[in-house]
């Protein structure tokens, strides 16, 4: 098995105002702050970015964004660029999530352009793919996957001393409390790595990290961590109170 050192992240989604970020990472920093055995990044909202960097400073938690938009700077009112978010104290950012993807109207183009932005500001985008409950159901995950990987990755150099974090969260484990079955979740990491292995190479594929997200909790992280191709796990609900995300990066224990 691969050394890839797990990464359990956090996405706050649109929760937490500027006290409450700041309550909740204390409170992480003194669960968490000082475990080395795994990558730990959470994602408060573009508001809450300055105050949580602040809060866990000199802890082992990293931090990350939600989202970006391509351009550096500009008339883009209401949006945020790579350079601004890395300039808060981020070290990843999540690109192409399915709310962004459902909501929003992203498309695999766009998640290629903010790829390339987030490298370019030393940015470690953490990628997310997944197919919908009707793709899954008709036999299109692979091919779903297939089309979020290639154009997403399109044209891109990834072989960068920071590769990016692929996260595999298919859309109907979201927030609905149905995890996928461990052997589903490892079909769907397994697949992802052959695809980057065929696009990029070995090499790559054996260094990048893929995450599970869908539902994931104290009670099925272990069982997921267990697997050859899981690599860490994007978490949702779950990562929102300090007790079950301290969890969560507890799971050896
Ligand atoms: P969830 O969300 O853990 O609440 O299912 C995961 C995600 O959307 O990243």
């Amino acid at each position: 098995m691969a050394s890839r050192k797990p990464l359990i992240a956090g996405n706050w989604k649109m929760f937490k105002t500027c006290p409450e970020a700041e309550t909740t990472s204390r409170q992480l920093v003194e669960r968490v702050g000082d475990v080395s055995s795994v990558d730990i990044m959470i994602a408060p909202p573009f508001t809450a970015l300055a105050v949580v960097s602040k809060a866990i400073e000199g802890s082992s938690m990293e931090l990350g964004a939600q989202n970006l938009y391509w351009e550096k700077e500009g008339a883009f009112t209401g949006e945020v660029s790579a350079p601004m978010i890395a300039s808060a104290g981020c070290r990843y950012v999540i690109i192409g999530h399915s709310e962004r993807r459902q909501f929003f109207g992203e498309t695999d183009a766009g998640v290629n352009k903010k790829i390339q932005a987030a490298f370019e500001a030393s940015l470690i985008p953490v990628v997310c793919v997944g197919e919908t409950e009707p793709e899954r159901d008709s036999g299109k995950t692979f091919s779903v996957l297939d089309k979020q990987i290639q154009e997403g990755l399109k044209d891109l150099n990834l072989n960068t001393s920071n590769p990016p974090v692929i996260a595999y969260e298919p859309v109907w484990a979201i927030g609905t409390g149905k995890t996928a079955q461990p052997e589903q979740a490892q079909e769907a990491h397994a697949y992802i790595r052959k695809l980057i292995s065929q696009g990029f190479g070995d090499e790559l594929a054996s260094a990048i990290r893929i995450l599970y997200g869908g539902s994931v909790k104290p009670g099925n992280i272990a069982e997921l961590m267990a697997l050859p191709d899981i690599d860490g796990a994007l978490v949702g609900g779950a990562s929102l109170k300090p007790e079950t995300f301290s969890e969560i990066i507890h799971y050896r224990t």
